[in-house]
């Protein structure tokens, strides 16, 4: 139940050890000033410094102003610990337009995604002009937070989408044991880990010669939200379900080896495996910090879970990383069959704020 550090060079909330928890949130804005922008990313900075440690969101807390006002709390994490809170913050490509004079800021890394074959985007959960990740190992915790920025955001921003996920599906360090997926199979095992410091230096964080100086320490977010259809997975062989991920169910060993963490021999899957197809290899040595999360939104009114992985993954530059990663997985995995992508976000996430004086984005501004 501890609580992790707000400032630093980099946002906690990436490398940091997965938390079990996730309330992830898209805002647009609809104030169209950009000193009232500026202000509210002040204020939500110093609510974030706040909740990540256990406090209130405001200094009267949820008991301890006027009765006659409302309180600058909500109240629903009286008592709770920190429980391991981080929140993220990351700006769409919505926010360089010509609103608030960014549009030569926009990094050519946050450049759109391109169509991928049998994508089903709602546009109305898909984008949005700042994103914030809550993460945190009690789900109260993580939503009291996103309650909170959205509370004080009122009249300035408007919240455009919002995904609860239940459970981590990845591992961000080798201390952690690798969760399982909704389609029963350890998940993470060959991600990129915290402790791997040239690949998290070369492949997570971007650097001032990449073009946007702003974006020194930060890195790129890309958000999925991937339904599976669970029914008819569940109906799917044993052997072909592993045969389509390239390694075993129980164990998570890859085709042809014993244990979880042997190296992969891709040779030994079915050409179309998806470890095969997303592994670097494939890819230029492109690697992903993946981070994501299970979801299950009820049914669908037909019968059916709503239910599937909220993928979130980050990394140095989408066009090299994520993109052809997807490009691949989009034309030629046989796991297309059970799923569907059907909300797509990417965000620029700024540097770490520093100390009390500094606040999320202030490079950009
Ligand atoms: C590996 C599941 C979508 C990229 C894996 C593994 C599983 C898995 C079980 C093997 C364990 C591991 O190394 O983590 C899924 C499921 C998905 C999904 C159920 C959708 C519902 C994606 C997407 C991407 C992606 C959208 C990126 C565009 C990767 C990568 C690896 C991987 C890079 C590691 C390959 C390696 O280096 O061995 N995935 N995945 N996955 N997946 Fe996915």
């Amino acid at each position: 139940s501890g609580a992790f550090p707000f400032y630093g060079e980099h946002q906690a909330g990436i490398v940091t050890p997965a938390q079990d928890r996730l309330h992830f949130v898209a805002f647009d804005v609809t104030t169209t000033r950009r000193e009232e922008l500026t202000g509210l990313l002040q204020e939500w900075t110093a609510a974030a410094a706040r909740l990540t440690q256990g406090r209130d969101a405001g200094a009267s807390g949820a008991v301890g102003g006027p009765p006659e006002a409302a309180p600058d709390d909500t109240g629903e994490a009286l008592g709770l610990p920190a429980s391991g809170l981080t929140l993220t913050v990351g700006f769409g490509a919505s926010l360089f337009d010509d609103r608030f004079g960014l549009a030569a800021r926009r990094p050519a890394a946050l450049a759109d995604l391109p169509r991928f074959p049998g994508e089903r985007l709602i546009p109305e959960i898909s984008g949005g002009d700042i994103c914030v990740q809550a993460c945190a190992h009690d789900p109260q915790v993580a939503v009291h937070a996103i309650r909170n920025l959205a509370r004080i955001g009122f009249g300035k921003v408007t919240v455009r989408w919002s995904q609860l996920g239940f459970g981590r599906t990845s591992s961000t360090s080798r201390a952690q044991t690798t969760p399982r997926n909704l389609m029963g199979f350890k998940d993470g095992t060959n991600n990129m880990k915290l402790e791997d410091d040239d690949l998290v230096r070369d492949q997570l964080w971007a650097a001032a010669e990449d073009g946007a100086d702003w974006m020194a320490g930060g890195s790129y977010l890309v958000t999925r939200k991937i339904r599976m259809t669970i029914e008819t997975w569940d109906r799917t062989s044993l052997r072909e379900q592993e045969d389509i991920f390239g390694r075993d169910k129980n164990e998570g060993a890859p085709a042809g080896k014993k244990n979880e963490f042997d190296p992969v021999d891709l040779a030994a899957m079915k050409p179309d495996a998806h470890v095969r197809l997303a592994h670097p290899t494939a890819h230029a040595n492109a690697h992903l910090l993946r981070r994501g999360y299970n979801y299950v939104d009820g049914s669908d009114g037909l019968g059916r879970l709503d239910a599937g992985l909220f993928f979130i993954a980050y990394q140095r530059d989408p066009r090299r990383q994520f993109v052809p990663v997807q490009m691949s997985l989009a034309k030629n995995d046989p796991l297309n069959e059970y799923i569907k992508h059907v909300s797509s976000g990417m965000f620029a996430c700024p540097p770490g704020v520093r100390d009390a004086g500094d606040y999320w984005g202030r490079q950009l501004f």
